[in-house]
């Protein structure tokens, strides 16, 4: 058998209750909880679609670490399993949380500074070209990196900061062959690059292995460091006026 201790309740009121769930070779966490709510709890809220690790949706925390349900093996875990929702955002009930902030978030990106092709793009992509931008594209938009992320878990800064993933999506615009957009003061201002620190914690749960860090967010951060804290461009804007 194995132990799971799911946490019950809604708007961020409630307990961890317990159950046993036999075990079968290969189970996943989200085998666990299914078998669950079809046994024992019909009203158990949980959001899955593919359970193959590609729609993103049964993101939970796990032992206290954002997973997706679906990857997650049980022979990989200590028991009692505990199985709780993102905590980053706001609580709807059981194991969902509200987050509609990604999607207005992404939303606001392609209205803001999506992406518009250059007046001379020549419609032919090269395969190198392409490749820039593979890493970023393989985001199924999880949310377990803005979960984990201090500056949105901690300080709760979802106005300032768009967080991890949308970084991630912007620099996949910024890598498009095509692209004709200035992002930079975006990043700064809008985006709130500045408030990563690079601690890496979104890197380290992203069930596609992004470089987040490495690869999307330190390149734009310093690309925005390079226009508005390099003293000598400083110089060079005073002097010309922009
Ligand atoms: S960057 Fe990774 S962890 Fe973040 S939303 Fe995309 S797939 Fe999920
Ligand atoms: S590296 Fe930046 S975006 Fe990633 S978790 Fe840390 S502060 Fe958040
Ligand atoms: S159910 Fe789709 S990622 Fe887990």
């Amino acid at each position: 058998m194995v132990k799971f201790l799911i946490f019950r309740g809604e708007r961020g009121e409630g307990t961890f209750k317990e159950y046993e769930v036999p075990y079968q070779e290969g189970m996943v966490v989200l085998d666990g909880v299914l078998y669950i709510q079809s046994r024992f709890e019909g009203d158990l809220s949980v959001r899955w679609n593919c359970k193959a690790a590609k729609c993103g949706s049964c993101a939970a925390e796990i032992n206290g670490k954002p997973s997706l349900m679906c990857k997650t093996r049980v022979e990989h875990l200590s028991q009692p399993i505990k199985v709780e929702p993102l905590r980053a955002y706001p609580h709807i009930k059981d194991l969902v949380a509200d987050t509609s902030w990604n999607l207005r978030t992404r939303r606001k990106i392609i209205k803001d500074v999506g992406f518009k092709p250059r007046k001379d793009a020549s419609w032919i992509m090269k395969d190198e070209d392409i490749e820039k931008g593979r890493e970023f594209r393989k985001c199924i938009e999880c949310a377990l990196c803005l979960d984990v992320c201090h500056v949105l878990r901690e300080h709760q800064l979802f106005e300032k900061f768009v967080g991890p993933a949308y970084l991630v999506f912007s620099a996949y615009l910024e890598t498009h062959p095509m692209d004709s957009v200035d992002r930079i003061s975006w990043l700064k201002e809008e985006a709130g690059i500045m408030y990563c620190n690079i601690t890496k914690c979104c890197t380290e749960v992203c069930p596609e292995e992004i470089h987040i860090t490495d690869n999307a967010i330190i390149p734009m951060k310093e690309r925005v460091a390079d226009r508005y804290f390099d003293p000598i461009k400083m110089l060079i804007r005073k002097i010309v006026g922009k």
